[in-house]
């Protein structure tokens, strides 16, 4: 499976998300940034950073897309079997968000919109869900994910929430529920995977 996850804003989890997929599923990740801090964390078996052109033919791949869309994105993001658009939930990213959902659509429709660092107490959620139906993107599937410290923790531990949290422990506690988000987006991706839909 080929997954794309992309935002054309920074720092809206892409890369974290991108590294526990990439884990989670035994992919390796595309990068299309000249710097990641991927670089750190996988070998040469398992990141490519290119801003030239992508390889076709890659069939368990993860890209990790920021900034807006190159000619050598394009084809890459047609063939993905999903488009993974995290975003954190505050005015000026969710603009840049439909943006960019705007700018995926005619390229491929199967998008999940992953609005992330998600706070119980968070009241802009409920503006984003008015947001996403006033544009009239209320039909795309939205798969929420907590703020959490695991999310850092993926990339010292070298591990995947769920068997960070499968360690028991502290741990194994506090990211009992980030665990089930994560596998909340990872049955969403499955089961879109396994529809025969449009792209
Ligand atoms: N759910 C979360 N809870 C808490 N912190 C998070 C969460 N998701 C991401 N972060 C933190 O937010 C920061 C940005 O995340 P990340 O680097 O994955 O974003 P990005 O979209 O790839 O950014 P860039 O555009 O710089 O590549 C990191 O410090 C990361 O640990
Ligand atoms: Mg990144």
């Amino acid at each position: 499976m080929e997954i794309s996850v992309m935002n054309f804003k920074g720092g809206q989890g892409k890369t974290s998300i991108a590294l526990n997929l990439a884990y989670s599923f035994d992919y390796g990740i595309v990068a299309n940034e000249t710097y990641t801090v991927l670089k750190n964390h996988l070998d040469d078996n398992h990141l490519l950073i290119t801003t030239d052109a992508i390889p076709s033919g890659l069939d368990d791949v993860i890209y990790d897309f920021g900034g807006g869309i190159t000619k050598h994105m394009t084809d890459a993001l047609k063939r993905s079997h999903v488009v993974i658009i995290p975003f954190v939930v505050e005015q000026a990213n969710v603009e840049v968000t439909i943006e960019a959902i705007n700018s995926v659509l005619p390229l491929n429709k199967n998008i999940i919109l992953v609005p992330n660092k998600i706070k119980a107490t968070d009241k802009d959620y409920q503006i984003l869900l008015d947001t996403l139906k006033e544009f009239g993107f209320d039909h795309l599937p939205i798969c929420p994910i907590r703020s959490s410290m695991a999310l850092q923790n993926i990339f010292t531990e070298h591990k995947t929430i769920e068997q960070m949290q499968a360690e028991g422990g502290l741990n194994g506690f506090n990211y009992r529920k980030v665990s089930e988000d994560f596998n909340n987006l990872i049955k969403l991706i499955n089961t879109i995977n396994t529809m025969k839909g449009d792209k």
